[in-house]
C-alpha cells in the first residue's frame, strides 16, 4: 500500500532553504514529461534489468515510480502539499522531508529530477551549514555558490551503494563549470564512470538551461565520460567531445600577472550605485568628482566595435540612459551633493548583504579600469570584446582584461576577436553561452604562447 509520512522536521515546518517557501517552491517545482521518465527508465534497464531499492529526491508527485522494475521505491518531498500521482505502485511510497535531513542510505538506484534553484536565491545560512557537511563526506570543498541541484546530486552519490546508479535530469553545465568540480573531483577519485545525454531541445520552457539525463554508473570503474545528444524524439547519438564540437572544452587556468581577466565589480544594487545621466544630473553629481564612467554590460555596443571611445560611449551610454556613472565612493574629499545623495536612498532600498557589511554602508573598495571590456555570454562564435579607452570600471557582468605588461593592443584584441569560442565551451542555456573568467585566462595564456612574451 502507498505510505505517505510526514516526517516531524516539516510538522515543525522548519523550511530553511529560501526565505520565501512559496517563492522557492515556484522556481523548482517543474515536472518532467511522461515520454523522457519512461526513457529514462529504458536506459537505465538496458545496464541492469532490476533495482531493489530506489531513491528520489524531491519526488514531487512520485511520477518516477509509475515505470521501471523494481523492488521498493522510496520518493522524498519536501512539499507537504504536493499531489501525488493517481494509482501509485503498491511497492512505491513518499515521504514528506526535506532530502537533506533523510539519513538512510544504501539505494541501488538514485533517480529522479532535483530542483534547480540558483545559489542567490538559497539563504546564506543554509547554503553555509549544507557546504560544508558536504564537504565532509565527499571530502572535497563543496563550494556554497552552487545551483541547488548540485546539493542533490552530491546528495545521491552520497545515499547509493558502493556499486549503486546514479540517474538525473540536472542541467548539463555540471560538466564544466567550477561550481561543480568538488563532484567532478569525487567522481574521478572514485573513478565511475559517468554517461551525459544532452538534450537538444527545450525540455523545461521556463528553465534557463540546457538539461541532460546525467548517468553515474558506480560499477563501471573505468572513469570515462561519454557524452550523447538527445534529439527531439528522444533517439540518442554519441558525441566524442563536451562541446558537441569535435573541439575540447576551454580550460580553466588561474591569471597570469601580466595579463589577465578579472570579474566585475559588484558594489550593490545597481539602481543606488551605477546612475543614469539623468539620475546623475538630478542629483547635480559632477562627472570625475562624484560620479566615474562604468559599464555594467556591453549589450548597447556592437560587435563590430573595436573601442570604446568617449563619443561612442557619450552616445551609446549617455545618450541612451544607460546606467554607466559609478558612484565614486572612495574619493577622499566626498562632496555634499554625493553625501545627499547617498543620505536620501532609504534603508530598506539600501538593507542588503552588502551593504549591511561595508563599516559605511555605501563605502566600497575601488578597482582600476580594465584596458578591455567584455560580455561573459554570447550566443554565437565569442563574446563582444572592445579597448577601454574611455577608462570605464567594469561591473558585474561586464569582466574586464587588464594588462601589466606592454602588449600589442590590437593584435591581442584581434585574436579574441577571432577566437573560436563558440566550439569550446557548453551551451548555458538554449544558444546562450558564458565564457567564465579563469577559461578567458586560459586564452590569455594561448595568446602569452604564441606570442612568447613569457619571462
Ligand atoms: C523539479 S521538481 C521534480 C518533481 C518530480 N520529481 C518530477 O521529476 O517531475 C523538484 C521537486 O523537489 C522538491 N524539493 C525541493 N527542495 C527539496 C528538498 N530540500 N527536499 C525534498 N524535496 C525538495 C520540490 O518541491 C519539487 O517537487
Amino acid at each position: 500500500m502507498t505510505k505517505i509520512m510526514v516526517s516531524s522536521d516539516i510538522q515543525k515546518n522548519h523550511f530553511k532553504i529560501a526565505s520565501c517557501e512559496k517563492k522557492y517552491f515556484q522556481k523548482c517545482q517543474i515536472y518532467t514529461p511522461n515520454s523522457i521518465i519512461k526513457k529514462i527508465w529504458q536506459m537505465i534497464h538496458e545496464r541492469q534489468n532490476y533495482y531493489g531499492t530506489v531513491l528520489d529526491l524531491g519526488a514531487g508527485d512520485g511520477r518516477f515510480s509509475q515505470y521501471g522494475n523494481y523492488g521498493q521505491y522510496l520518493g522524498i518531498e519536501i512539499d507537504k502539499n504536493s499531489a501525488i500521482i493517481p494509482n501509485m505502485p503498491s511497492n512505491a511510497s513518499i515521504i514528506n522531508q526535506c532530502a537533506f535531513s533523510f539519513k538512510e542510505s544504501n539505494f541501488d538506484l538514485c533517480i529522479g529530477n532535483p530542483p534547480y534553484v540558483r545559489h542567490q536565491e538559497l539563504e546564506a545560512s543554509w547554503k553555509r551549514e549544507h557546504a560544508k557537511i558536504l564537504s565532509e563526506q565527499l571530502n572535497e570543498n563543496f563550494t556554497q555558490s552552487a545551483n541547488i541541484f548540485v546539493y542533490f546530486l552530491a546528495q545521491a552519490l552520497l545515499k547509493t551503494t558502493d556499486n549503486g546508479l546514479v540517474s538525473l535530469v540536472i542541467p548539463y553545465e555540471w560538466v564544466s563549470r567550477p561550481s561543480t568540480q568538488s563532484i567532478r573531483n569525487y567522481i574521478n577519485k572514485n573513478k565511475w564512470s559517468v554517461h551525459v545525454y544532452r538534450f537538444k531541445h527545450d525540455v523545461f520552457s521556463k528553465v534557463l538551461t540546457t538539461a541532460s539525463i546525467t548517468i553515474i554508473d558506480k560499477k563501471d570503474k573505468n572513469n570515462a565520460w561519454n557524452y550523447y545528444e538527445i534529439e527531439h524524439d528522444l533517439s540518442i547519438e554519441k558525441i566524442e567531445q563536451p562541446t558537441g564540437t569535435d573541439k575540447k572544452l576551454l580550460d580553466y587556468s588561474p591569471r597570469e600577472k601580466s595579463i589577465y581577466s578579472q570579474r566585475g565589480l559588484s558594489p550593490g544594487k545597481q539602481n543606488i550605485f551605477c546612475l543614469t545621466e539623468e539620475e546623475r544630473q538630478k542629483h547635480n553629481l559632477k562627472v570625475g568628482r562624484d560620479v566615474l564612467p562604468c559599464v555594467v554590460s556591453l549589450k548597447p555596443l556592437a560587435k563590430k566595435h573595436k573601442v570604446l571611445t568617449k563619443k561612442l560611449f557619450e552616445k551609446l551610454y549617455v545618450q541612451n540612459n544607460q546606467r554607466c556613472w559609478l558612484v565614486n565612493s572612495q574619493t577622499l574629499a566626498i562632496s555634499k551633493n554625493l553625501l545627499k545623495y547617498f543620505d536620501g536612498i532609504p534603508y530598506e532600498d539600501r538593507n542588503t548583504w552588502t551593504c549591511n557589511n561595508r563599516d559605511v554602508w555605501w563605502k566600497f573598495h575601488s578597482v582600476q579600469a580594465p584596458t578591455f571590456l567584455y560580455a561573459s555570454a554570447f550566443t554565437s562564435h565569442g563574446p563582444k570584446v572592445v579597448i577601454n579607452r574611455v577608462g570605464a570600471i567594469s561591473v558585474n557582468s561586464a569582466p574586464g582584461i587588464y594588462t601589466k605588461t606592454k602588449v600589442n593592443l590590437y593584435k591581442f584584441l584581434n585574436y579574441i576577436k577571432n577566437y573560436d569560442f563558440e566550439s569550446r565551451i557548453v551551451n548555458h542555456s538554449g544558444k546562450l553561452k558564458r565564457i567564465e573568467i579563469n577559461q578567458m585566462n586560459s586564452v590569455i595564456q594561448e595568446f602569452l604562447q604564441k606570442e612568447k612574451v613569457y619571462e
